[in-house]
């Protein structure tokens, strides 16, 4: 594997081995891996000439200090991990070569409602901060293929909506979400859980499964009520439990049986903040 840290040297390298019929995949993550990430670069390997992933703890993006200065990071074990999966290239980049004019005017994307529900509200500017990053990574890696995960659900209907805005043209692949034994969505975040905590984890997905086996055209608010309900029992602080239509998350109070469905959920354990989805019909 090819380490880069300059985003012109990988411009460059890309540039120059850029041949007919070359095809790049792209993986952007914020390290500390776990296998749902390399189940992602598994995916791009087995459809491109060239696997590429970044490791970038983007801070435009935390709107929580705090969330930022306990991000987990792996860096060394990540690299094996990306070795290992048989990754060609991995980006490195510190703050300033992500953002070498700072970020006091940086570009900002009209992303209607998506910016105004679930994560949207809940983490203001938090889609300002990944477009920004995103739209950054796609300039310097002009990738073919971006693979995104569907356990970051609205982040991906949000970076569709970057590259359409930005006529990008790059084709947006969302791959399943990579799960414990029990269940539990891998995630970065899960490291920072206590034994306790990571036991009670489970429940958040749990509780999307009990909605997906129960769910009946009509009224929802019962239902909804039942599930943050057993969060709060476990344990959990919710910040939303809600089922929104899954193409455009409009959140939906009474179904009339056809619509396709998600579930979707961000809560509390601690100070780690857990989100989790679920397709709730075909
Ligand atoms: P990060 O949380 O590191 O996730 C990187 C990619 O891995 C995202 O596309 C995410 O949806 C996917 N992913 C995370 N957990 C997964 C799981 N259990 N199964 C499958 N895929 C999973 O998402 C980000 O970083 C950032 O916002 C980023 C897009 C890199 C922009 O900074």
């Amino acid at each position: 594997m090819i380490l880069f840290k300059k985003s012109s040297d990988i411009t460059n390298y890309l540039q120059r081995n850029s041949k007919s019929g070359f095809r790049i995949g792209f993986v952007p993550t914020m390290g500390a891996l776990h296998q749902g990430h390399i189940s992602l670069i598994d995916i791009s390997k087995k459809a491109n000439s060239f696997t590429v992933c970044s490791i970038f703890v983007n801070p435009t993006q935390f709107n929580d200090a705090k969330d930022f200065d306990n991000y987990p990071s792996t860096i060394e074990k990540d690299i094996d991990a990306l070795e290992k999966a048989g990754c060609d290239i991995l980006f490195l980049p510190s703050v300033l070569e992500m953002y070498p004019n700072g970020t006091q005017n940086a570009l900002s994307y009209d992303l209607g409602y998506l910016e105004t529900v679930l994560e949207g509200k809940y983490r203001p500017g938090h889609f300002q901060g990944v477009c920004l990053v995103v739209h950054r990574l796609l300039n310097i890696i002009p990738a073919h293929q971006l693979y995104l995960g569907q356990k970051d659900y609205q982040q991906c209907m949000v970076i569709k909506k970057l590259v359409e805005i930005e006529k990008i043209k790059t084709t947006i692949n969302i791959c399943p979400t990579l799960r414990e034994n029990s269940g539990l969505a891998m995630s970065s975040r899960n490291m920072r859980l206590s034994d306790k905590d990571k036991k009670l984890a489970l429940i958040l997905f749990e509780t999307l499964s009990y909605l997906k086996k129960n769910i009946k055209p009509g009224e929802l608010s019962e239902l909804k009520q039942t599930a943050i309900y057993n969060l709060i029992n476990a344990g959990f602080k919710v910040d939303y439990i809600e089922i929104a239509d899954a193409g455009n998350l409009d959140i939906i109070e009474h179904w009339d049986g056809n619509r396709k469905l998600v579930a979707v959920a961000a809560a509390f354990l601690g100070e780690v903040r857990l989100i989790d989805n679920l397709l709730l019909s075909a």
